[in-house]
């Protein structure tokens, strides 16, 4: 069935650019870093559906999932190295959007999650007609919480899920709706010059 989501999957994506980061459509260029990167038991067991060990193979096969998707490249704006993904997934529920990422560990602590984050949550609203994104993460994930918490992201509930490298997972779930975020935006553009 087609999701409202559907609709930003252009073929090939629209770029996103950010201060430090271009997000574009994964290319078979990319393929042995996305390997690299992913063969990494502290990213993948994080993660739902990213098996570890990570092969060459199993990057070749999330590039053709990725085909017709909303689901980017991370890749640093100077030089267009391949750092990770951020991406969009339709849901069952009509405008609403589930978003993930991951970045290669060398590349953490930076912000630039928050910010690839960030740009793809503003795609979701502004261009996709979203009303709601929404994300979660292992219990123990703090530093995707704290991803989330930066992006205007709500604490919703507990939840388990199946992980391809982890087994069965404590899960958080976190929810942003489109009148939160258009709250946050305009925070940003009218609040107080000082305190
Ligand atoms: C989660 C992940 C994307 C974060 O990437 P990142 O670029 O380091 O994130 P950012 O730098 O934008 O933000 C990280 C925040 O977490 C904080 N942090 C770091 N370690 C932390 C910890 N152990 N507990 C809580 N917060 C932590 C950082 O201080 C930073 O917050 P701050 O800006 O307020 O100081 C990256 O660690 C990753 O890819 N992990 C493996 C895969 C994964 O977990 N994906 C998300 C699945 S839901």
């Amino acid at each position: 069935m087609r999701h409202d989501l559907d609709d930003l999957a252009e073929d090939p994506l629209e770029p996103l650019s950010t201060p430090r980061l271009r997000l574009r459509a994964p290319l078979a260029a990319d393929l042995p870093r996305i390997a690299e990167l992913a063969n990494d038991r502290g990213v993948a067991e994080m993660l739902a559906r990213v098996p570890h060990p990570y092969t060459l193979e199993d990057a070749e096969d999330f590039l053709a999932i990725a085909e017709g998707s909303v689901v980017f490249a991370v890749a640093l704006a100077a030089s267009d190295e391949f750092i990770g993904v951020c991406g969009l997934r339709p849901t069952e529920r009509a405008r609403t959007a589930d978003l993930g990422y991951w970045l290669g560990r060398p590349h953490w602590g930076r912000g630039y999650a928050t910010e690839a984050a960030q740009a793809v949550v503003d795609l979701a609203f502004r261009q996709g007609g979203m009303d709601c994104v929404l994300a979660g993460c292992r219990a123990i994930n703090g530093r995707s919480r704290r991803v989330l918490e930066k992006c205007g992201f709500q604490y919703r509930g507990t939840s388990t899920f199946v992980s391809l490298a982890a087994g069965r997972v404590a899960g958080e779930q976190f929810g942003l709706d489109r009148r939160t975020w258009e709250s946050l935006k305009a925070w940003g553009r009218l609040g107080a010059e000082a305190c």
